[in-house]
């Protein structure tokens, strides 16, 4: 799409969520808020608007976007006027999103830019009807239904308070058009700053064509303000995910109390049992058991047929098939290969207090209740420890071997 360029407006300072961390990088399900309105955009040259925080937001999201400071914030309409230096000469359309609106969805900034196309406008406004329409601009119409402004909560008059089309704050304009509206928006002395909103007004009255497109989904223009609007956020995407792998073939017990980050993949005929939390970078085979209360931390790569139970936790490890790990038991930068049985509380110590090391459980092992597996060490291939042993750092148990005690000795060979 050459003719379509993005731009995300992220400088705001999200005072209302009393952090030291910009608004926009705040998680939902694993991933900072924007990058849910990246993934938006992907197909299109980014540019993105950074102001209160810009360090840690470049620092976040990495190369690949165009960054664009606003070192004052002066309003939308301001943060948008930065970026025109970069557009001299591209007479395409642009797509303007706020970063912090994660709930768009893309099939509706998609048919937002499919109508901007259709109907030629100069401007195009993403809106939705919603119950509770305080703190959104008002969409204001003329009689024959066009719109002609877009009233900010603070500007509203008691009547146009009272409507409940909202702008979701997402727009298509012609490039070159919105550039030079730009400069006729006046300051805006109630709340100290250029609103983009007012633009509207302005190419109307200039006699341009300003069209809109309803979302069909309200929750698309909900907006991070506060952390209680992140957790509203964060049950919604969650929503998202699970019903994406239950169509996928997963079972998910409970959904109100099962927490799968953003990304995971997980295969046919798993189960997952409540209260159980799967992080993002996680991937599950097939034909698996998980929890309940288990939790499987970043890094983690679960083989098909593996059971894993009830108050356990797996981090950066990989477990093979046909493994089983039933009840409360932590592996931390293990490698298990398939057929391994993990008895009650078997713990594989990873850290030393500086480096966290490496245990490999090899194929057919079976380690006994309560074991410590002191890392690195490696359990060979069919392999048994014995019930409450403690095997230190780099005695390593060959194959076949049998070990037992505190610390482990080898009892048969
Ligand atoms: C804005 C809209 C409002 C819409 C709502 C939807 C304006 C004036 N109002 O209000 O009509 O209903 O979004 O969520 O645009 N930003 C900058 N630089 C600035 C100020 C803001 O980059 O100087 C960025 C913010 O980081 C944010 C976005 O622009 O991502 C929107 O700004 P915000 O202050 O949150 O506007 P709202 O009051 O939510
Ligand atoms: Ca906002």
């Amino acid at each position: 799409m050459q003719d379509a360029r993005a731009i995300i407006l992220a400088a705001g300072k999200g005072t209302r969520m009393r952090s030291d961390v910009p608004k926009v990088l705040h998680p939902i399900a694993g991933r900072p808020v924007i990058a849910y309105v990246l993934d938006i955009v992907r197909s299109l040259k980014t540019f993105v608007v950074v102001g209160h925080g810009s360090q840690k937001v470049r620092a976040a999201l990495g190369d690949g976007l165009t960054y664009v400071v606003q070192d004052r914030l002066l309003g939308t309409a301001d943060a948008l006027r930065r970026v025109a230096p970069l557009f001299r000469g591209f007479r395409g359309h642009v797509l303007v999103l706020c970063g912090d609106t994660p709930l768009l969805e893309k099939q509706t900034v998609r048919r937002l830019l499919a109508e901007h196309r259709r109907s030629r406008a100069d401007a195009t406004v993403l809106t939705a009807h919603i119950h509770d329409p305080r703190g959104y601009g008002r969409i204001v119409r003329d009689v024959s239904g066009h719109i002609i402004a877009i009233r900010e909560q603070k500007d509203a008059s008691p009547r146009e308070a009272q409507i409940t089309e909202i702008n979701v704050g997402a727009y298509c304009f012609q490039a070159q058009k919105i550039f030079d509206v730009l400069k006729r928006v006046k300051w805006n002395a109630r709340k100290k700053e250029f609103y983009l909103t007012d633009a509207i007004e302005v190419l109307w009255t200039r006699g341009g064509r300003v069209g809109t497109v309803l979302a069909e989904d309200a929750s698309s223009a909900f907006g991070i303000n506060t952390r209680a609007d992140l957790a509203r956020a964060e049950r919604v995407i969650r929503t998202r995910i699970l019903r994406k792998l239950m169509l996928a073939g997963v079972t998910i017990v409970d959904p109100a109390t099962t927490y799968v980050e953003t990304g995971v993949r997980i295969g046919q005929d798993t189960v997952i049992y409540p209260c159980t939390v799967v992080h993002r970078d996680v991937t599950i085979g097939t034909n698996c058991r998980i929890g309940p209360f288990a939790r499987l931390r970043p890094g983690t790569r679960v083989g098909d047929h593996v059971e894993i139970g009830n108050f356990t936790e797996v981090s950066r490890s990989r477990v093979g098939k046909n493994t089983f790990m039933k009840h409360f038991s932590f592996l931390g930068d293990a490698t298990l290969g398939a057929d391994v049985n993990i008895g009650a509380g078997t713990v594989t110590a990873n850290f030393d207090g500086r480096a966290k090391n490496r245990t490999t459980i090899s194929d057919g092992a079976l380690i006994g209740s309560d074991a410590v597996l002191v890392a690195p060490v490696t359990v060979g291939k069919k392999a048994v420890v014995g019930a409450g042993s403690v095997v230190t750092r780099g005695k390593n148990i060959p194959a076949g071997a049998v070990a037992f005690g505190v610390p482990a000795r080898i009892i048969k060979k």
